[in-house]
C-alpha cells in the first residue's frame, strides 16, 4: 500500500543550527505511529512543519502521492492535518466553546454579514462536552479548567 503521508529529507534549520538533518518520516492510511528520541531531537519541529507552523529550508511533503505546499497553519487545517501541541496554546480568557471554534466560527445567515452564530457555538461545544462525560458550562473561561480538563 502506498503512503497516505510522506515526508521526504526534510531539513531545518534554527537560528543556524541543523535540527532537522534530511528527516523522513511515511505513513500509510489507518496507521498509528509514535515519535520517539530524546529531549531537543526534534520530534515537536517535524510535526510543526507538517503542521504549517514553521516551513523546512528543504525536502518536501507529499499526500496521497501529490506534493503539498502547507506554509500557513491554515493549509495543513485544509489538508486534514490537525495538531494537539505539547504546550497548551490556548486562549485562558476566553470560554471553552470560544476556543474551540476560534477562526472557524459558525456564521448566521446570510453568511456575507458575517455575524457569528454563538447559539450554535454553543450547542454545539455542549455536544463535545456530552461526548466526552464533562459536565462543564462552555462558557467557563479556560483559566479556570484543569489541566486534565
Ligand atoms: N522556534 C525555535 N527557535 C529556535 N530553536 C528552536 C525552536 N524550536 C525548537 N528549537 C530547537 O530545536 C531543537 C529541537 O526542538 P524540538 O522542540 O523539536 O524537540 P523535541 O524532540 O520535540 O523535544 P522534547 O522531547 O523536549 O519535546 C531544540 O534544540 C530546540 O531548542
Ligand atoms: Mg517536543
Amino acid at each position: 500500500m502506498y503512503s497516505f503521508l510522506e515526508m521526504r529529507n526534510i531539513t531545518k534549520f534554527f537560528n543556524g543550527n541543523k535540527i532537522l538533518d534530511k528527516c523522513s518520516f511515511s505513513v500509510k492510511q489507518g496507521e498509528v505511529h509514535a515519535l520517539v528520541g530524546e529531549n531537543g531531537a526534534g520530534k515537536s519541529t517535524l510535526m510543526k512543519i507538517l503542521a504549517g507552523l514553521y516551513t523546512p529550508d528543504e525536502g518536501e511533503i507529499l499526500i496521497n502521492g501529490k506534493k503539498v505546499s502547507i506554509t500557513i497553519p491554515k493549509h495543513g487545517q485544509n489538508l486534514g492535518i490537525a495538531m494537539i501541541y505539547q504546550e497548551v496554546r490556548l486562549f485562558s480568557d476566553l470560554s471553552i466553546a470560544e476556543n474551540i471554534f476560534i477562526n472557524r466560527e459558525p456564521l448566521k445567515s446570510p453568511k456575507f454579514l458575517r455575524l457569528i452564530d454563538w447559539d450554535r457555538v454553543y450547542s454545539e461545544t455542549r455536544k463535545y462536552m456530552k461526548h466526552f462525560s464533562l459536565d462543564i458550562n462552555p462558557h467557563t473561561p479556560v483559566k479556570s479548567l484543569s489541566a486534565g480538563q
